[in-house]
């Protein structure tokens, strides 16, 4: 008998870890896959899964224009029930810490039916940072029986929580199998036409946490190295969150040698991380493709739960104030040595066959 295994996912950077393992799993003669997505991300959902090739089997198609967290919760938690008494799934899949996984979550625990965590074992232990995601992973795992942690730092951090050894499986992270298939040598785009000979900075800022003074600051600083040193250029393509696009209008507007453009596809983002000088972002997925690309990354968060990449020294965590995030840009573009030195050899995250072993760990048990 073929295990059902249901993966239920809503927003571009699920999209982007799970499509590997969809693909896995589809090519695995003992398995059902059933894809749902909530759609709590419409339009950069559907690039990721065009680009992969992935057609859903449902789709509850629950985004709203500046969606609040009860609006995703509750909407996703209304839609999944029924579809959970339709399809039977014997397994289900969620992935990282978005609102869609851990509604998907909960309504798993409802009904009984075992749930697998890809990306387990992520923490800052600061349950307000990032917000709301430190919580939604932490509530997850309570709920997993299988948790797939991408690093040993992960699992750890799972073993001290009290959770069974038995449960746990470092499997590397499936964002990684996802860029091994994307960038490629020779590649161009009018965009980096523009960027030419400069040093390029790659730029994306979203988080919920950092809407208001927090982006400001980081937008400033962002402006003021970029307007000192001639021989740089930045792109910013631009999350579709309405309050984002709103403050990054008012703060970098103007500025001529800073790009703001809409959402790349993921093939062409991941080149665009490739044939970068530095990154600097709040996002968690790019920490992890930068270090594997040994691209520098300015991490304008407090917090991060991907403090392997800090201590190999890809990562710098530079928080949200101007002053910090302007000088830690200025030493990068000016300093040499230091900038070497952030580019470190090999990726803490994964060697690019996650998803083959979440699939075999699946179908063996
Ligand atoms: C969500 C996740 C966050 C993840 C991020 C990845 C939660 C609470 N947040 O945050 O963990 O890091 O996705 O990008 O789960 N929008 C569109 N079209 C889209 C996508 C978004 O118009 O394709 C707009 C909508 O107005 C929407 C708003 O963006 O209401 C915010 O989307 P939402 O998913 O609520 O928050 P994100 O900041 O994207
Ligand atoms: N990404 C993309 N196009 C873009 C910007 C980002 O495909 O224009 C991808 C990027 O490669 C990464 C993911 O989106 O895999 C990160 O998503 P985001 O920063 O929105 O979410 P987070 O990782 O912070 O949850």
């Amino acid at each position: 008998m073929k295990k059902k295994i249901m993966l239920i996912f809503g927003t571009r950077p699920e999209a982007i870890k799970m499509c590997p393992l969809i693909c896995e799993l589809k090519a695995r003669d003992e398995a059902q896959t059933v894809v749902c997505v909530t759609g709590q991300h419409r339009q950069m959902l559907y690039r990721v899964l065009d680009a992969f090739s992935v057609v859903p089997d449902y789709d509850l198609s629950i985004m709203t224009e500046s969606q609040t967290l009860f609006d995703i919760t509750s909407r996703t938690l209304d839609g999944i029930g029924s579809l959970l008494d339709e399809v039977k799934p014997d397994t289900v899949l969620v992935h990282g810490d978005t609102t869609t996984a851990f509604a998907a979550s909960l309504a798993c625990f409802y009904k009984r039916i075992p749930v697998g965590h890809v990306e387990a074992g992520l923490r800052t232990y600061n349950i307000y940072s990032p917000f709301p995601e430190e919580f939604n992973r932490r509530a997850i795992a309570i709920i997993a029986r299988y948790c797939f942690a991408p690093t040993e730092r992960a699992r750890l951090n799972l073993l001290s929580e009290g959770y069974k050894p038995e449960g746990i499986f470092v499997t590397g992270n499936t964002v990684i199998d996802a860029l091994r298939t994307t960038v490629r040598e020779g590649y161009s785009h009018p965009e980096l036409e523009w960027v030419g000979d400069s040093r390029l900075i790659t730029v994306t800022v979203h988080r919920r946490e950092n809407l208001g003074m927090p982006m400001r600051n980081i937008f400033r600083a962002l402006r003021k190295a970029v307007s000192e040193a001639s021989d740089v250029k930045a792109i910013y393509p631009i999350h579709m969150n309405p309050l984002v696009r709103r403050i990054a209008n008012e703060e970098l507007c103007g500025c001529d040698r800073i790009k703001m453009i809409e959402p790349l596809d993921v093939f062409d983002f991941h080149n665009f991380l490739a044939r970068s000088y530095l990154i600097l972002t709040d996002s968690g997925g790019i920490q992890e493709e930068a270090s594997f690309l040994r691209k520098p990354v300015l991490v304008a968060r407090e917090t991060t739960e991907r403090p392997e990449g800090v201590e190999q020294g890809t990562l710098r965590l530079v928080g949200t104030d101007e002053a910090n995030i302007y000088r830690s840009l200025k030493l990068l573009l000016e300093d040499e040595r230091a900038y070497r030195a952030m580019q470190r050899a090999g990726s803490p995250y994964g060697d690019g066959f996650a998803s083959k072993r979440i699939a075999d760990i699946l179908l063996k048990h």
